[in-house]
């Protein structure tokens, strides 16, 4: 790891050393997989998969891939990567300061709301729609959505065309639903998934309070 990964990624995130970082912090990319993948078996191959063939399709990072562009490919020995991803797995950060996860930190444009795409606004209203017309029978249908939503939120994510305060912004929110979208992908009872979906909505609803179509 520290030979192969530690070239480009830090373990923790370093504020004196940011302007050094050209990858996420090991413990960012930890925070990201494992809600998706709890089962140590799963995160090793949907991280080993990444790794062999990084791709914006597949991403569970979007913010990453935009600020750092995507990981380059490199050709690993598979015994290798597997040991090193199971360290991933692992490794125990202990209480380093966590994203903030649960609270939507958004700020208007000096009292104006952020003007988006039109592309963008639809496919928010898309992931609103989805979240509100959902019906299930099984726990797979909400890991189902709950992929769908991410992959369509990941889009907005990707957009080139934000930069700067809005793009800081998409981002404030983005990271505020994120950790909600993994744990509906991976949730394995009806009630954990129906709790993640209230908390969807109701985060998707202030959307709206921030972000508004462009003239
Ligand atoms: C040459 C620089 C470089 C090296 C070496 C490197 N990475 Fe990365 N990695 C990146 C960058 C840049 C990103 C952020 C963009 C992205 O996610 O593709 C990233 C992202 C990731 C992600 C998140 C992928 C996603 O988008 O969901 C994982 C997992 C990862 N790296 C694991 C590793 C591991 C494990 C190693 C060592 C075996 C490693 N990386 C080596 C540059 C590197």
């Amino acid at each position: 790891m520290q030979e192969k990964c530690f070239l480009c990624h830090f373990e923790m995130p370093d504020p004196s050393r940011r302007d050094q970082m050209i990858a996420p912090p090991f413990l960012r990319v930890q925070e990201h997989y494992k809600p998706t993948y709890p089962k140590k078996d799963d995160f090793i191959v949907a991280v080993m998969d990444i790794i062999n063939n990084p791709s914006v399709d597949k991403t569970l990072m979007p913010g990453a891939v935009k600020k750092f562009n995507l990981m380059p490919k490199i050709v690993y020995d598979q015994d290798e990567l597997r040991l090193i991803v199971e360290t991933l797995y692992d490794m125990d950060y202990g209480d380093s300061p966590k994203m903030r996860m649960n609270k939507l930190d958004l700020t208007l444009n000096n009292g104006e709301k952020w003007k988006l795409s039109k592309k963008s606004i639809g496919q928010i209203n898309e992931i609103v729609a989805n979240l509100n017309s959902f019906k299930a029978t099984t726990i797979s249908d909400y890991n189902k959505l709950g992929k769908d939503i991410f992959d369509e939120a990941k889009m907005i994510m990707l957009d080139e065309s934000y930069t700067g305060e809005l793009w800081e912004q998409i981002h404030v929110f983005f990271s505020g639903v994120e950790d909600n979208m993994h744990s509906l992908i991976s949730a394995k009872s009806i009630d954990k998934a129906d709790d993640e979906l209230t908390i969807l909505k109701a985060k998707f609803d202030q959307f709206h309070d921030y972000f508004e179509q462009e003239k």
